[in-house]
């Protein structure tokens, strides 16, 4: 690899009339690293995941993907360069079953599938997230740790580099976390770089090479798991002592 950063944040800002959520950002995502985003509520991690997606455009600054600009392409111009993510809200296509939920993630994105070709990758999809014999259930019917599993296959049917996770852990019981923590290990094992928004601080200790912290659409440390979660800023920033 000639270039091992995967996500170059460089003076990344984003602005919603007024409110800056995204504050001339600068951060470092290396290759095949799992990083961790965290912060308070409202303090700008899913419109960091929006910028990088291409969901919205930055106001100013830029985002540089193994040595080339992503920001200010297109989505669908941004998946093809092998990014691909999650959702803090499941959203799935309810009307369609497990397997044509999975496809749909195979349709556009960096690795795009023949019929055959997709059906096949989707099966090995499935069974990569543990929902083998169930492609033919109505998505309705899945309890909800089963439709993340549909979600993850989804996201990873075009072979991302990077995948993005927003809240992806969220309301798992401690069991279901056990498994989610070694899906997204898995994922990593793979060769892929993982980005997760995540606030629950175990699953960062045990997941994360490095994170962020943010606050108020700044970051306001950055590291180890472990060096991050002791730093003051960091712990009033989530007691909201001092928190403008
Ligand atoms: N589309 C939008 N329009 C206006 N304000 C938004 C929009 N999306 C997010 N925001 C605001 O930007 C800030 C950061 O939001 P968000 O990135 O969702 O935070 P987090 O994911 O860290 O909880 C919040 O104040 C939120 O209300
Ligand atoms: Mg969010």
């Amino acid at each position: 690899m000639s270039n091992s950063v995967a996500l170059s944040f460089q003076n990344v800002t984003k602005n919603f009339g007024g409110l800056t959520a995204v504050d001339k950002v600068n951060f470092d995502i290396r290759d095949n690293e799992v990083f961790g985003l965290i912060g308070p509520n409202g303090s700008g991690k899913t419109t960091v995941l929006d910028l990088v997606s291409g969901l919205l455009r930055l106001s100013s600054g830029k985002i540089i993907s193994y040595d080339k600009k992503i920001s200010g392409k297109t989505s669908a111009q941004i998946a093809r360069r092998g990014v691909s993510r999650t959702f803090q809200l499941v959203r799935m296509l309810p009307t369609l079953n497990v397997k044509e939920n999975i496809a749909s993630g195979g349709v556009f994105g960096f690795r795009r599938y023949r019929r055959k070709e997709l059906d096949r990758k989707v099966n090995y999809m499935m069974s990569q997230v543990g929902l083998t014999g169930k492609g033919m259930l109505p998505i309705t019917m899945l309890t909800y740790i089963d439709q993340k599993r549909v979600e993850l296959a989804r996201a990873l049917m075009s072979d991302p580099k990077i995948i993005l996770l927003d809240e992806w852990l969220a309301g798992l019981n401690p069991t279901e976390m056990k498994i989610g923590i070694n899906l997204i290990s898995g994922i990593r094992y793979e060769g892929r770089t993982v980005v997760v928004v995540e606030h629950h601080m175990e699953a960062i200790r045990s997941l994360c090479d490095r994170c962020i912290v943010m606050n108020s659409g700044q970051t306001i440390a950055e590291g180890k798991p472990n060096e991050v979660l002791n730093d003051e800023r960091v712990i009033s920033a989530y007691l909201g002592v001092g928190n403008a």
